[in-house]
């Protein structure tokens, strides 16, 4: 853990920070029931449990006057036609937003509010997301080939809500069709019974 000093760090091509604390590997066997076509999944997941994404972060204490922050890197593939993304999650203190800024790679932010509110918005490299309080986020890596690297920063007090996701899923699913990605309705989502 960093102390209260202020400090600096690189993140080179690579997308792997020059210093970190922590790196997160999520894998196939992960993302269990998120994936729609589940025999894709099942024959992937046989083969290999891929990686899938990596996280690395760097350690504050979880309070509202730290700021959070770190890099995601999602490779790019498939599970049958949609693409290798994070799991996705409501932040457990609702009211708490987030800042990405896309360094490399081509890609989707999924959102949805528990109102109803849906929205996908692009990733390109410079380009800056602004996710706003109450709204859930998946990155999705729409790119055949590159990795998706993503610097992100939220309130340190905000804490992760995965079950929703897991239970619900979210609304919208991006898909390949004849090599460009498609936002559609996700046939399986539902109410997570409480939230
Ligand atoms: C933190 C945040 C990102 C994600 C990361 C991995 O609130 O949104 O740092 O944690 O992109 O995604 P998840 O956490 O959904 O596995
Ligand atoms: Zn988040």
């Amino acid at each position: 853990m960093h102390n209260a000093h202020p400090y600096t760090f690189d993140i080179p091509e690579t997308g792997i920070p020059t210093s970190y604390d922590n790196h997160i590997v999520r894998r196939l066997s992960a993302m269990k029931g998120q994936y729609r076509d589940t025999d894709a999944f099942n024959a992937l997941l046989e083969q290999d449990d891929r990686i899938l994404y990596e996280v690395y972060e760097f350690r504050r204490p979880e309070v509202s006057s730290e700021l959070l922050h770190g890099v995601s890197i999602i490779h790019p593939g498939r599970v049958g036609d949609e693409y290798f993304m994070t799991k996705g999650h409501f932040h457990a203190v609702l009211e708490t937003g987030e800042v990405y800024y896309c360094l490399r790679g081509r890609g989707m932010m999924v959102m949805e509010t528990p109102e109803g509110d849906w929205s996908v918005k692009e990733f390109r490299p410079g380009g800056v997301l602004y996710v706003p309080p109450r709204w859930a986020h998946r990155s999705v890596n729409t790119s055949p080939t590159e990795d998706l690297v993503l610097f992100f920063v939220y309130p340190g007090h905000a804490g992760h809500d995965y079950r929703t996701i897991e239970q619900q899923g979210f609304r919208k699913l991006v898909v390949d069709r004849d090599g460009k990605p498609e936002v559609i309705d996700n046939p399986r989502w539902k109410q997570a019974e409480s939230r």
